[in-house]
């Protein structure tokens, strides 16, 4: 059987990166250029230096990508591109670049929803198996989401404020560290005990959304009332309270919402997936609560945003015969 090979493009945010994937699932290249310390300086992205960055490096990471690969345009079967959600003047980059490189070659143009990459990343770990149930985690975004079948998403619940990464990115910056701050706290937590009282917000509500808002205005209250007192912080300790916090009304909502829908897997993905304390105690419960459910979250490298995602989402969509025409635009809150 002849192989499909799909060029991936992601640029929503701030990584370019660009992928060549077999069949789906198999990650042949995975080029991931990131602009973190270009944004660093400033605590958060900036989305004109990230335009200025993904237009620096596209052309590169597409040449890197086929090189690593070993793989020639010719042998290619579609260009797979992120059109939203995310920075609009980003995703304009990646998706000229993929109408640029799909023109030239002759190939088909497949639109991918950069949250559904995130799911699909699973599928570099083993098979989706519907239906089943996604936490999906990231700087932007907070959300279970249900599939009953391969391309049907159905939002069971979300988040009324802030994400979860930007409550670590927020409360990472008052304790003043530099962005993102998620990885950082996650050790700091490993370090520390949950000795801070903060709120679990809305665990015993009968919904499956999260609130993390009164979180981070607990926390920074917190370390200004001690500042103002001149006491002693354990930043520690302060990482690891609200760290459980997060997790606790995390993996509680989520064994909820799977012991309501009937699942065969637990998908978790996006950048704070990369969140050891969360991984342990998310498998931990899985394991306990829910007999017969596997739970899948992608290796580290493929939690944060990459193209091998967008890879293995577009050939998906590309089974479903789900093109683009030239017309394709960024779709900045485009949703599921
Ligand atoms: O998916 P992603 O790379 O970009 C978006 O689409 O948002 O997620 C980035 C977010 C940031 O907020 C970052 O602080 C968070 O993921 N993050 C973590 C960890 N590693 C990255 N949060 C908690 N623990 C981590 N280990
Ligand atoms: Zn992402």
């Amino acid at each position: 059987k002849e192989r499909k090979l799909i060029l991936a493009i992601e640029s929503s945010c701030d990584e370019t990166s660009v992928a060549i994937i077999e069949d789906g699932s198999l990650i042949l290249s995975n080029v991931v250029a990131s602009q973190v310390k270009s944004h660093q300086r400033f605590g958060g992205v900036v989305p004109e230096v990230a335009s200025r960055h993904h237009v620096e490096e596209i052309t590169l990471c597409i040449e890197d990508a086929l090189t690593t690969a070993d793989v020639k345009p010719s042998e290619l079967s579609g260009v797979g591109v992120t059109y939203g959600p995310g920075l609009v003047g980003a995703l304009l980059i990646g998706i000229s670049a993929a109408k640029a490189f799909a023109w030239a070659h002759d190939l088909p143009l497949i639109p991918v929803n950069h949250m559904a990459g995130h799911i699909y990343a699973a599928q570099f770990v083993e098979p989706l198996q519907f239906p089943l149930m996604a936490l999906l985690v990231s700087g932007g975004h907070t959300e279970l989401v249900y599939m009953k079948e391969t391309g049907s998403f159905e939002i069971v619940g979300e988040t009324r404020d802030d994400a979860a990464g930007e409550a670590y990115d927020k409360v990472g910056r008052v304790l003043g560290l530099s962005y993102p701050s998620g990885k950082e706290i996650d050790n700091l937590a490993h370090q520390g005990q949950d000795t801070y009282q903060f709120p679990r917000a809305m665990i015993k509500e009968d919904n499956y959304d999260f609130s993390f808002s009164g979180l981070k205005s607990s926390f920074i209250n917190t370390v200004h009332n001690a500042q103002q007192r001149d006491e002693e912080l354990v930043i520690q300790d302060l990482a690891a309270s609200f760290q459980e916090s997060v997790i606790d009304v995390l993996v509680a909502k989520t064994i909820r919402a799977c012991q309501e829908y009937p699942i065969k897997q637990l998908v978790m993905a996006g950048g704070v997936a990369a969140n050891q304390g969360l991984r342990d105690r998310l498998r931990a419960e899985v394991t306990k609560k829910l007999p017969g459910v596997t739970f899948i979250v992608p290796p580290l490298r493929l939690c944060g945003d990459n193209a091998a995602m967008v890879g293995a989402a577009a050939f998906v969509e590309a089974e479903k015969g789900h093109f683009a025409d030239y017309q394709l635009n960024a779709d900045p809150s485009l949703t599921f």
